[in-house]
């Protein structure tokens, strides 16, 4: 790693040590952690959030999709998607953070079908139901998590599919990790939860799903639990003319 990769990453570091500010609203919080750091999120997250681009690669987004990301920090998931990208009729990439989302922005210029939008997770709609939905790594730094996934799932299509990947507590965590691990990710705003992934079920239960550990940047030995998630809205039912 060169110098400049060390030093960047020690200011991330330092950041996350000093851990997500307490004053101001969730929008405020947001702004006055991300900001610091916005310059080099991507580097270090790279190596810290994993199975982004499976999460993508499970979406299935296709020719003439309407795709939506809450919570898309830079835009980072328009690199995942590569040419996917341009055969999308729309993607929104939405989010409360304006430091990230002004990076975002530099990451859309010249693709004329994605728009960036300021806007809370919980409430915003697309003006037409979607195909594709996805939170990458989002749902554990908003706060009424429950509200965010019923407006995701208010806002597919029949047939569309919601995607998440993110931390969690597992259902088989001994109770000693998964303490550190609620611990470890509050500091920072991010929370753990063991309700997440049977909430996105129980919305929708024709679902992929999938939950592993990763080895964290500078934790040695650590692994850190996190799942993938992919739930199918159901197609509308035929209406079935009866001959009478
Ligand atoms: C860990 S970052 C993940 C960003 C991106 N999805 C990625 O994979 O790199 C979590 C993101 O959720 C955003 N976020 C948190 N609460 C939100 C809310 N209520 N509405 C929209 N975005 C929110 C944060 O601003 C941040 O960009």
């Amino acid at each position: 790693m060169s110098a400049a990769e060390t030093g960047a990453d020690a200011r991330i570091l330092w950041r996350m040590a000093c851990g997500q500010p307490r004053h101001g609203d969730h929008a405020a919080r947001l702004q006055a952690f991300y900001a610091p750091q916005a310059a080099h999120y991507d580097a270090f997250r790279e190596r810290l959030l994993r199975g982004r681009g499976e999460l993508i690669d499970k979406l299935e987004i296709g020719k003439g999709m309407r795709v939506v990301e809450l919570g898309c920090g830079t835009g980072s998931s328009l690199d995942r998607m590569g040419p996917r990208a341009q055969l999308c009729a729309s993607i929104q990439l939405v989010d409360l953070c304006p430091a990230l989302l002004a990076i975002a922005r530099q990451r859309a210029t010249g693709h004329n079908n994605v728009e960036v939008i300021e806007a809370d997770a919980t409430r915003w709609q697309p003006p037409a139901p979607v195909d594709r939905v996805f939170l990458s790594y989002a749902l554990t730094m908003i706060p009424d998590w429950e509200a965010a996934i019923a407006n995701a799932v208010g806002m597919l299509k029949p047939g569309g599919r919601l995607g998440v990947v993110d931390f969690h507590i597992p259902s088989s965590g001994g109770a000693f990790a998964s303490g550190f691990w609620r611990r470890w990710f509050a500091h920072d705003g991010v929370h753990l939860s063991a309700a997440h992934l049977p909430t996105l079920l129980s919305h929708l239960p024709d679902a992929w799903t999938d939950e592993r550990r990763t080895p964290l940047p500078y934790l040695s030995g650590l692994q850190a639990p996190y799942y993938l998630y992919v739930g199918r809205r159901a197609e509308a039912a035929k209406s079935v003319s009866v001959a009478r």
